[in-house]
């Protein structure tokens, strides 16, 4: 009895002394919590959207422009099946070149062509040898000039492969290369179509010098008629070396930005041009051979070969969290028109076709997130990926106009993922600007539902950007979060980057209710730009940065998780910003300095409420002339560049005109 009290006894003191522990323990937090704010873990992320060529001929490393023979003058008028293609007769060859569609290898994917050779000519001699009639093998063929071209390097290798069947019923020999300028053949290979069924043909090419004029020439060398399609040629140094993978330099751009999430696939792409237009994920998924290729809103054409799988695995790949936007089965508002005017207006999903686009969406979580052995989880493991995607937010809508159609369509279909999934976190949407009515009535759905994020976009002035730096000051914490889902200042010059990084600090102090923020739109092409304010512009070869994203980078690669006031004083100088974070995984405090005038401007800096800092801290700086750009021409005009420094508990730092300022100092104290 007396034992066991003892025993009793002494079970209370531990648990009395597990309990001051644990008091004990929250207190320090509580007291360090009390310094701080915590703040969203995923602010900054990455906005995707095939807009200026930024996936087919962009991102995706595809090299053959319309490799299935899909393109149509619906894409923009004077398209057609053989854009891209030449039709080449060789040595005295003759034959013909249809488009068929008959028993195409996919019902998606209907156009093929159909070669028939006739006659492979033989080399002349004596006076007629020299004649451009008489260069080259002998055969008949078709060309792909590419994007704009395509750009090979010497030693690299490409996977080039292309599906076929023979129609007259014997064996054909094709020799497959690629040519740089005059016709000079920098590889070559020879392939036998053997197959009266369509049959995927591959080998690799590796190019024996380098070209930025190269095309890939696909000829038959032996009479025969035959059907071609899904002519590819990747590289194989692709991003991760992924098959069907991502241009590695663009791809990497991004992976250095550490962006904590990525959204795709758009923007408007998303609810697209007419129902019939909207951006299907199914359609994206599985061989690339069968994915349903369509007309981009853009004015060009969408392969598809960039899907969902490509998106996600490129997620998973950089650390990102994979954030898709669905259509809220509505399209957009000015679909039949031109971007923003006229139309026929918005074209909702007929109310019959809703059970089947709800259980879409459904099961687009468990083709993320499902098990292996679910339906849909299946078929992403098949895809090469049992793992779950760890699907955690999705978007319903973008800039919907938000009509009595829009309003049913998405309480549906919000209703039914949060029923079936209440794990994940759905964003709503608030049309395309920053107040007015879209913005009053999407706001009011998302409360009504109690959805946990609002998409808002809006692109401004710099001005704009400069005299609203209170925004979310005063956003009702207890309401849904926001998701600044696109936004930019029009321009790529420093004085709109600065504008933005001003912003950007406003959005840090307010990550307790901004959740996540992205700019937009991200890829530009040469000579292929529908939006001309973007984060990197490139074309095949290139890229430039521009001072837009090396502000982006220096906040999504500088971020913390507890915000701290009145660290940095700024006087009340309108021209100067600040904010400073702490990485409680490092330990790093990280101050943000942006002076937005044309004159150097002193702030106080007080670190007193920090212990154990180290002195030596890094600092990076991006200043220059408010009107400086990069170009392809001259990319690093503007780059932030990196220092050492010393800080103390107090002191001024003076930031340069014009300039965003990082100063990343060391602790000892991580909790
Ligand atoms: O980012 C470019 C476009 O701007 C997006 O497609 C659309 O959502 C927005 O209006």
């Amino acid at each position: 009895m007396n034992i066991n009290l003892k025993i009793k006894n002494c079970f209370k003191l531990r648990v009395v002394c597990l309990f001051s522990l644990l008091v004990f323990n929250s207190y320090i937090i509580n007291v360090n919590a009390q310094q701080g704010k915590k703040i969203s873990p995923y602010l900054f992320g990455l906005f995707f959207e095939d807009i200026n060529y930024a996936a087919d001929g962009g991102l995706y490393a595809e090299m053959v422009q319309n490799r299935s023979f899909e393109y149509a003058p619906a894409d923009t008028p004077q398209w057609h099946s053989l854009t891209s293609w030449e039709y080449v007769k060789q040595v005295f060859s003759y034959g013909s070149l249809n488009i068929e569609t008959n028993n195409p290898i996919h019902l998606n994917n209907p156009h093929y062509v159909v070669l028939d050779i006739q006659h492979v000519g033989k080399h002349a001699t004596g006076e007629y040898s020299d004649i451009p009639e008489n260069k080259g093998t002998p055969g008949v063929g078709i060309k792909n000039l590419g994007y704009d071209a395509m750009i090979v390097k010497a030693g690299e290798h490409y996977d080039f492969s292309m599906f076929a069947r023979q129609i007259s019923g014997k064996p054909m020999s094709f020799v497959v290369s690629l040519q740089g300028t005059d016709g000079k053949i920098l590889v070559e290979d020879k392939i036998i179509i053997d197959s009266k069924d369509w049959k995927k043909y591959t080998t690799t090419l590796t190019a024996s010098e380098n070209s930025d004029s190269a095309s890939l020439l696909v000829l038959g060398t032996s009479k025969g008629k035959l059907a071609i399609d899904v002519v590819s040629l990747f590289p194989q140094n692709t991003f991760k070396n992924r098959k069907n993978g991502l241009r590695a330099d663009l791809a990497q751009l991004l992976a250095d930005m550490k962006p904590a999430f990525v959204r795709f696939p758009g923007g408007c792409l998303v609810h697209g041009d007419g129902t019939n237009n909207m951006y299907r994920w199914k359609h994206t998924v599985g061989p690339i051979e069968q994915r349903v290729e369509q007309k981009n809103l853009w004015g060009y054409h969408q392969t598809m070969g960039l899907g969902y799988f490509e998106y996600f695995q490129f997620c998973e790949d950089i650390g990102a969290k994979p954030v898709p936007v669905l259509p809220a089965a509505v399209s957009c508002q000015n679909s039949g028109g031109t971007w923003r005017i006229g139309g026929t207006g918005q074209q909702a999903l007929p109310m019959e076709d809703m059970e089947a686009y709800i259980q879409e969406v459904l099961d687009l979580v468990e083709w993320a997130n499902g098990s292996a052995t679910s339906k849909w989880g299946s078929i992403r493991a098949a895809t090469g990926h049992p793992e779950a995607f760890n699907l955690e937010f999705i978007g319903i809508g973008n800039e919907d106009k938000i009509t009595p159609e829009f309003q049913e369509r998405f309480n549906m279909i919000t209703q039914a993922v949060k029923a079936k999934y209440p794990e994940i976190q759905l964003i709503g949407t608030s049309g395309p600007f920053s107040d007015g009515e879209d913005f009053e009535k999407g706001w009011a759905i998302a409360n009504k539902n109690n959805l946990p994020l609002v998409d808002e976009h809006y692109y401004k002035q710099p001005e704009w950007f400069l005299s609203n730096l209170n925004r979310y000051d005063s956003y009702d914490r207890k309401k849904p979060g926001v998701y600044l889902g696109e936004y930019a200042s029009w321009g790529n010059k420093l004085k709109n980057a600065i504008a933005e990084a001003a912003y950007m600090t406003t959005l840090e102090r307010n990550a307790d209710i901004v959740k996540m923020a992205s700019y937009a739109p991200l890829f530009a092409k040469k000579n292929h730009t529908q939006w001309t304010t973007d984060m990197i512009f490139f074309d095949n070869k290139e890229y430039s940065l521009t001072p837009n994203y090396h502000v982006q980078k220096m906040f999504s690669t500088n971020y913390g998780d507890t915000y701290y006031k009145n660290i940095i004083s700024t006087e009340k100088d309108t021209t100067l910003s600040a904010s400073c974070l702490k990485d409680n995984k490092t330990g790093d405090i990280i101050l943000k300095m942006v002076n937005t005038g044309v004159e150097s401007k002193n702030m106080k800096v007080n670190l007193s409420k920090f212990k154990n800092f180290i002195p030596d801290a890094e600092q990076i700086t991006l200043t220059g002339d408010a009107e400086a750009e990069n170009t392809l021409e001259n990319p690093t005009h503007i780059v932030p560049k990196n220092s050492n420094t010393k800080v103390s508990k107090s002191f001024d730092y003076i930031a340069p005109p014009m300039s965003l300022t990082v100063i990343r100092i060391k602790t000892k104290t991580k909790y």
